[in-house]
């Protein structure tokens, strides 16, 4: 068996050559004794045609038993469609008559239909996934991750960079995402952790002189998922040793500069834009934002407690924040109903509100601001509002006053729905990339009623804040660096620490004794003390960045086999109960045998 060409190979300058391909029946339909199949493989679809006088009764009647997914093997003639020619189909000016026909394998009839636009929901589309894989957008997707790969490597390649693999069994360590275990045979009772990156490996490998370092590499985070989130995904990890803060950030602009260039012929900027953390949270409410569309956040705290409304004088007085966002031409697109949706939206966030109000005709008259908060403002605060936030005929102005943090992430998440969903102000195909940088080296976290690292406990403080560490770790900020493209976070690094002294201080202001720190990460502090050069890197997410280039929803889609949102594979139906014998041979007693499938 051997084909000559594929089925997306075929063209008018192939007219009158006999040719072989083999492939999928995408369909069949039946002109009155001719029959046309359009036959499909990975790289396009060709019309083959059975003309009973060219192909013989026997070959024309197996045409006609044939069915969609059956796998063929045809042999014929190219010939021009002449002015039929298909002018959506890269193989429309011509058909192959068909000589002979072998049928490979028959096909039960799919669960859905294998076509671009399918109307299935996600379950079934990942019970089959080979099916699913079949389709167009599946195909492409997966072939864009292929060639993003590739550039990616070459890229690193020709800057000097030595793709090293480091272990994916490896020791848990504290502090970072939730770890998978893996119970040890050999060592009873004892567990490896799946690694969630190779940081501490590539680490190691600087302390080794292997100064640039890349890796394609495999992560696993027992997270909850998102769509933006697996619990196996794939980063593009590198290390660099004798480098600052820019050297990192332009290697990584160079590679995003060389995928987009590549893939979709986008020439990016040469030097990419960059805020620092605080300002990201103080006009977009995210470390993450997205500069597709404006609504900046106004900072109103100093202007609260004289506006005459309680809900923001309280907030205040409580030691919080008042701030604000203007939609632009709003009033008719968002309903009392949407502001009601938007208002619960909010609340999902943290927020006990969101009040708004809308100026419905000229904003110097006090009957055009309308809405809960308005009737309650002085005129005198009215009139400073009016100037702070550029109000004009048809805005909506939004309110957050809360802590910090709340109003924070209420906002900023109000913004992102207001400028992708409700307001959609943001095209998919315009790639605002930015740097947000300087991160406070610690956050608060309710769960563990602790300072936990923001980044990881590896980051770098500003060496005028090593002091701070001891006398007040909250105000730390490292040198830290995220990479963010239209409000996702594509990727994130930093320097590292490189002396074990001042690794030890991170692990005090965590919370980490000494004791503690040699047990879990002794062979770092050890590394640290025999010569390790200074050195910084990060990692991208591939999935993420894929997901973005592709334009698609959800990484699941640019993942040949992904987890579902539970963190299931539907297809291999797992995970699953071992048995008893398994259980024994690992020395586990599990409280669950029976796991409810979900
Ligand atoms: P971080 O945890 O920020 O950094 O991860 C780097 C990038 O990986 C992507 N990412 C994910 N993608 C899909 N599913 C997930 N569950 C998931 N988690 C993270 C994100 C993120 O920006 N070792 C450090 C990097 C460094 O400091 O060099 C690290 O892992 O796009
Ligand atoms: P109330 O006085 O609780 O009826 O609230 C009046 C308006 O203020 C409503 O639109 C609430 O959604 C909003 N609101 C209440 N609390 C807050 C808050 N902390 N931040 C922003 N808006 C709020």
């Amino acid at each position: 068996m051997k084909r000559t060409h594929t089925c997306g190979d075929l063209r008018a300058a192939h007219v009158d050559q006999t040719v072989t391909l083999c492939g999928w029946v995408h369909n069949r339909r039946d002109h009155g004794g001719i029959i046309f199949l359009d036959l499909r493989d990975r790289y396009g679809l060709t019309q083959v045609t059975l003309d009973p006088d060219i192909c013989g009764k026997e070959v024309h009647e197996l045409g006609n038993r044939v069915r969609s997914e059956w796998v063929l093997q045809i042999t014929g003639k190219v010939t021009s469609r002449g002015d039929k020619k298909n002018p959506n189909l890269a193989t429309g000016e011509i058909e192959v008559f068909v000589k002979d026909l072998v049928v490979l394998n028959k096909a039960e009839t799919p669960p859905f239909e294998i076509a671009e636009h399918i109307k299935v929901g996600e379950e079934p589309r990942l019970k089959s996934r080979y099916l699913d894989l079949r389709r167009p957008t599946m195909q492409h997707n997966l072939i864009t991750r292929h060639r993003v790969t590739k550039v990616v490597r070459d890229y690193f390649d020709e800057h000097r960079f030595l793709e090293i693999e480091t272990p994916t069994l490896c020791k848990y360590t504290p502090g970072g995402a939730r770890n998978f275990l893996v119970p040890s045979r050999l060592h009873q009772g004892s567990f490896y952790a799946l690694a969630e990156s190779p940081q501490l490996f590539k680490q190691l490998l600087m302390v080794g002189g292997y100064d640039r370092y890349l890796q394609i590499a495999r992560c696993y985070r027992d997270e909850d998922l998102r769509n933006d989130r697996q619990p196996e995904f794939t980063q593009i990890d590198v290390e660099m040793s004798f480098i600052d803060m820019d050297d990192i950030m332009d290697i990584g602009e160079g590679m995003a500069r060389a995928v987009w260039k590549t893939i979709l012929g986008v020439d990016l900027p040469a030097k990419f834009r960059r805020m620092t953390w605080a300002e990201g949270m103080l006009k977009y409410g995210s470390d993450k934002p997205d500069l597709r569309y404006g609504m900046e956040i106004v900072d109103l705290t100093d202007w609260a407690p004289t506006s005459g409304f309680s809900v923001f004088q309280k907030a205040v007085e409580a030691g919080g924040v008042v701030r604000a966002l203007n939609a632009k031409k709003a009033t008719e697109i968002l309903s009392r109903r949407t502001l009601d949706t938007l208002t619960e939206f909010a609340k999902g966030y943290g927020a006990k509100g969101l009040a708004w109000i809308k100026i419905g005709g000229d904003p110097s008259k006090a009957e055009s601001w309308q809405g809960p908060a308005a009737k309650n403002i002085t005129e005198a605060a009215r009139i400073e509002l009016a100037k702070r936030m550029n109000v004009e005929d048809g805005d909506v102005l939004f309110f957050g006053a809360d802590s910090f943090k709340v109003v924070c992430a209420t906002l900023g998440a109000v913004r992102v729905e207001l400028g992708t969903k409700l307001l959609k102000l943001a095209r998919g195909d315009d790639w605002q990339f930015l740097w947000i940088h300087s991160a406070p080296a610690f956050e608060w976290s309710d769960e563990s009623q602790a300072l936990v690292a923001n980044h990881h406990p590896f980051t770098a403080p500003y060496d005028d804040h090593v002091d701070l560490l001891a006398s007040d770790p909250a105000k730390v900020l490292s040198k830290s660096y995220d990479m963010v493209l239209n409000g996702n976070e594509i990727g994130g690094g930093s320097i590292r620490i490189h002396d074990s002294a001042t690794q030890s201080k991170v692990f005090k202001a965590l919370g980490i004794s000494d004791e503690d720190a040699q047990k879990k990460f002794g062979f770092l502090l050890h590394a640290l003390s025999f010569g390790a050069p200074p050195h910084g890197g990060m990692a991208f997410g591939l999935d993420r960045m894929i997901m973005l280039i592709c334009q698609s929803d959800s990484i699941r889609d640019v993942i040949a086999f992904p987890k579902t949102q539970r963190g299931r594979d539907e297809m291999l139906d797992c995970p699953t109960v071992v048995s008893d014998r398994q259980l024994k041979e690992l020395a586990l007693v599990t409280a669950a045998p029976v796991v409810a499938k979900a």
